[in-house]
Protein backbone atom coordinates (compact mmCIF):
# COMPACT_ATOMS: atom_id res chain seq x y z
CA UNK A 1 0.00 0.00 0.00
CA UNK A 2 3.10 2.35 0.57
CA UNK A 3 4.56 1.60 -2.34
CA UNK A 4 1.20 2.19 -4.56
CA UNK A 5 0.83 5.43 -2.72
CA UNK A 6 4.44 6.64 -2.89
CA UNK A 7 4.30 5.38 -6.97
CA UNK A 8 1.41 7.91 -7.36
CA UNK A 9 3.29 10.32 -5.86
CA UNK A 10 6.42 10.30 -7.83
CA UNK A 11 4.72 10.03 -10.76
CA UNK A 12 2.28 13.35 -10.46
CA UNK A 13 5.62 14.82 -9.00
CA UNK A 14 6.84 14.12 -12.42
CA UNK A 15 3.99 15.24 -14.63
CA UNK A 16 4.08 18.46 -12.70
CA UNK A 17 7.43 19.10 -13.02
CA UNK A 18 7.12 18.23 -16.18
CA UNK A 19 4.11 21.10 -16.62
CA UNK A 20 6.75 23.30 -15.13
CA UNK A 21 9.27 22.92 -17.52
CA UNK A 22 6.97 22.95 -20.42
CA UNK A 23 8.68 19.59 -22.04
CA UNK A 24 6.82 17.81 -24.23
CA UNK A 25 7.05 14.17 -24.54
CA UNK A 26 9.01 13.03 -27.27
CA UNK A 27 9.65 16.50 -28.77
CA UNK A 28 12.61 18.71 -28.44
CA UNK A 29 11.92 22.29 -27.63
CA UNK A 30 13.67 24.57 -30.22
CA UNK A 31 13.78 21.88 -32.78
CA UNK A 32 10.32 20.46 -33.01
CA UNK A 33 8.49 24.03 -31.91
CA UNK A 34 10.21 27.36 -31.26
CA UNK A 35 10.96 28.63 -27.77
CA UNK A 36 11.14 32.86 -28.25
CA UNK A 37 11.36 34.24 -24.63
CA UNK A 38 10.24 37.48 -26.27
CA UNK A 39 9.11 38.52 -29.51
CA UNK A 40 12.43 39.01 -32.02
CA UNK A 41 13.25 42.33 -33.16
CA UNK A 42 12.86 43.10 -36.79
CA UNK A 43 9.97 41.11 -37.92
CA UNK A 44 8.11 41.85 -41.38
CA UNK A 45 4.49 42.04 -40.31
CA UNK A 46 3.15 45.34 -40.03
CA UNK A 47 -0.52 45.83 -39.12
CA UNK A 48 -0.83 48.86 -42.27
CA UNK A 49 -3.11 47.68 -44.93
CA UNK A 50 -4.46 45.14 -42.97
CA UNK A 51 -7.85 44.67 -41.24
CA UNK A 52 -7.69 44.77 -37.50
CA UNK A 53 -7.77 41.57 -35.53
CA UNK A 54 -5.10 38.90 -34.82
CA UNK A 55 -2.42 37.41 -36.61
CA UNK A 56 -0.37 34.36 -36.62
CA UNK A 57 3.44 35.20 -37.60
CA UNK A 58 4.69 32.32 -39.30
CA UNK A 59 8.46 34.69 -39.92
CA UNK A 60 8.44 33.97 -35.97
CA UNK A 61 7.39 30.19 -36.43
CA UNK A 62 3.97 31.69 -34.95
CA UNK A 63 4.78 31.32 -31.51
CA UNK A 64 4.28 35.24 -32.19
CA UNK A 65 1.03 37.08 -32.94
CA UNK A 66 -0.06 40.39 -33.63
CA UNK A 67 -3.05 42.07 -32.57
CA UNK A 68 -4.00 45.05 -35.12
CA UNK A 69 -6.08 47.62 -33.63
CA UNK A 70 -8.82 49.29 -35.80
CA UNK A 71 -6.71 52.65 -35.58
CA UNK A 72 -3.61 50.79 -36.94
CA UNK A 73 -2.22 50.44 -33.63
CA UNK A 74 -0.07 47.40 -33.45
CA UNK A 75 0.58 45.34 -30.22
CA UNK A 76 2.95 41.92 -30.59
CA UNK A 77 2.84 38.67 -27.96
CA UNK A 78 4.52 35.28 -27.60
CA UNK A 79 2.65 32.28 -27.16
CA UNK A 80 3.59 29.90 -23.87
CA UNK A 81 6.52 27.70 -25.07
CA UNK A 82 4.75 24.57 -26.56
CA UNK A 83 2.08 26.33 -28.31
CA UNK A 84 1.91 28.68 -31.23
CA UNK A 85 -0.84 31.00 -32.11
CA UNK A 86 -3.86 29.13 -34.40
CA UNK A 87 -5.25 31.16 -36.85
CA UNK A 88 -8.27 29.48 -37.32
CA UNK A 89 -9.40 29.55 -33.51
CA UNK A 90 -7.49 32.91 -33.17
CA UNK A 91 -5.96 31.09 -29.89
CA UNK A 92 -2.52 30.14 -28.73
CA UNK A 93 -2.74 26.23 -29.45
CA UNK A 94 -0.25 23.37 -29.22
CA UNK A 95 2.23 23.28 -31.79
CA UNK A 96 1.02 19.37 -32.95
CA UNK A 97 -2.39 21.23 -34.20
CA UNK A 98 -1.52 23.71 -36.32
CA UNK A 99 0.82 24.39 -39.55
CA UNK A 100 2.21 27.28 -39.44
CA UNK A 101 3.95 28.01 -43.20
CA UNK A 102 -0.47 27.81 -43.87
CA UNK A 103 -1.43 30.59 -41.32
CA UNK A 104 -1.43 33.52 -43.70
CA UNK A 105 -4.24 31.74 -45.99
CA UNK A 106 -6.27 32.08 -42.91
CA UNK A 107 -5.82 35.94 -42.18
CA UNK A 108 -9.22 36.54 -43.84
CA UNK A 109 -10.93 35.05 -40.55
CA UNK A 110 -10.67 38.80 -39.08
CA UNK A 111 -12.85 39.65 -41.38
CA UNK A 112 -15.68 38.67 -38.72
CA UNK A 113 -14.16 41.05 -36.30
CA UNK A 114 -15.10 44.80 -35.75
CA UNK A 115 -18.60 44.79 -37.21
CA UNK A 116 -20.42 47.87 -36.47
CA UNK A 117 -24.17 47.19 -36.43
CA UNK A 118 -26.01 49.86 -38.11
CA UNK A 119 -28.30 51.01 -35.95
CA UNK A 120 -29.72 53.22 -38.41
CA UNK A 121 -31.71 50.68 -40.05
CA UNK A 122 -35.31 51.31 -39.12
CA UNK A 123 -36.76 48.50 -36.72
CA UNK A 124 -39.37 46.32 -37.49
CA UNK A 125 -42.40 47.59 -35.46
CA UNK A 126 -43.34 45.55 -32.95
CA UNK A 127 -47.06 43.97 -32.43
C1 LIG B 1 10.72 29.10 -23.47
O1 LIG B 1 11.80 28.30 -23.05
C2 LIG B 1 13.06 28.96 -23.14
C3 LIG B 1 14.13 27.94 -22.82
O2 LIG B 1 13.82 27.22 -21.67
C4 LIG B 1 13.05 30.15 -22.19
O3 LIG B 1 14.27 30.85 -22.27
C5 LIG B 1 11.92 31.09 -22.59
O4 LIG B 1 11.80 32.16 -21.69
C6 LIG B 1 10.60 30.36 -22.64
N1 LIG B 1 9.60 31.23 -23.25
C7 LIG B 1 8.43 31.47 -22.69
C8 LIG B 1 7.50 32.33 -23.48
O5 LIG B 1 8.09 31.01 -21.62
Amino acid sequence: MKFVISSIIVALCGFFIQLVLCQIDGYVPGQDYPIYNEVPRGLSFKCDQRLPGYYSDPEAQCQVWHWCLPNGGQFSFLCPNGTVFNQIARVCDWFFNVDCPSTPNFYTINEDLYIIPNYNQPQPQQG
